[in-house]
């Protein structure tokens, strides 16, 4: 590891939340999955209250036409937090909405935090904070948050290849979204936090149609991989929990976890 520089230094994140939530229709027709609510707030909101709990001064949301709902919930930024927006004209993969933040990105390092999952934790130290320290004190041109899954369960996740082992930060040389299990290189899935040099953007224009015909980060991360740059993951440990709402299932499981916190608030 060496010394954290400044460059080193994240400020700006991208929140793709532009997907068309079809797996929890009828509730999604005209809300955004990302709107509905997670005890007395969208999940949206607990994720930018994260985002802004670990410093994050620049905020872009890659939403749809179909999604200004998110804006007018949102509004220009909260304190002297910035909030920006762009539309992703057609839904074309992770990938694929992530390069809509170019130009709000510039030349400068950047956090990707998806905006349909949370990650409840008791450490001192956010996950995501502990991407961005990772980021700041390697040469890592990507850090990725995994968490440990069944092995049953890799199907549905970007998978990671720990280059030696698994400790609390580590570096990875392969990765493969949505493999079979069988196929699985290890049982960490990624979940859904990220940071970036902006080198990614090349990486992405390089990328073609993978996992569900989609263009797909993992894919593009690969690459990066591919050319020599180094890539390391952030472990969830065993008391960190993610909350996707992408089902039914894994919605009412995390309105579950919300309902019990509300009514036992000392937890
Ligand atoms: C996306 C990523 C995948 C990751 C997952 C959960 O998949 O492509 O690598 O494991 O989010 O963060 P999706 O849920 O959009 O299929």
């Amino acid at each position: 590891m060496t010394a954290p520089h400044d460059n080193r230094l994240i400020t700006k994140a991208v929140i793709p939340a532009a997907g068309k939530g079809t797996r929890l229709l009828p509730l999604t027709k005209a809300v955004p999955k990302e709107l509905i609510p997670l005890g007395t707030k969208p999940v949206l909101e607990h994720i930018v209250e994260e985002v802004i709990e670990a410093g994050i001064s620049e905020v872009l949301f890659v939403i749809s036409e179909q999604k200004t709902a998110i804006r007018t919930h949102f509004g220009d930024g909260i304190g002297s937090v910035r909030f920006e927006y762009t539309f992703q004209t057609e839904q074309k993969g992770l990938a694929d909405a992530i390069s809509y933040a170019q130009d709000f990105v510039g030349c400068d390092p950047f956090a990707v935090v998806l905006g349909d999952s949370i990650i409840d934790t008791n450490q001192k130290i956010l996950p995501f904070s502990r991407v961005l320290n990772t980021f700041a004190e390697t040469d890592a041109a990507g850090v990725i948050v995994v968490q440990k899954t069944p092995r049953d369960e890799v199907s549905r996740y970007g998978i990671v290849k720990p280059k030696d082992g698994i400790a609390p930060s580590f570096p990875i040389d392969g990765l493969v979204e949505k493999p079979d299990p069988a196929d699985a290189p290890s049982e960490y899935a990624i979940a859904g936090r990220y940071a970036f040099d902006p080198t990614i953007f090349d990486y992405i224009r390089r990328t073609t149609p993978g996992a569900n015909g989609e263009l797909q980060i993992t894919d593009s991360v690969g690459l990066m991989l591919d050319d020599g740059a180094e890539v390391w993951c952030v472990a969830l440990q065993d008391n960190e929990i993610r909350r996707d709402i992408g089902t039914f299932e894994s919605y009412f499981e995390a309105l579950q976890i919300e309902i019990n916190k509300n009514s036992n608030p000392q937890q």
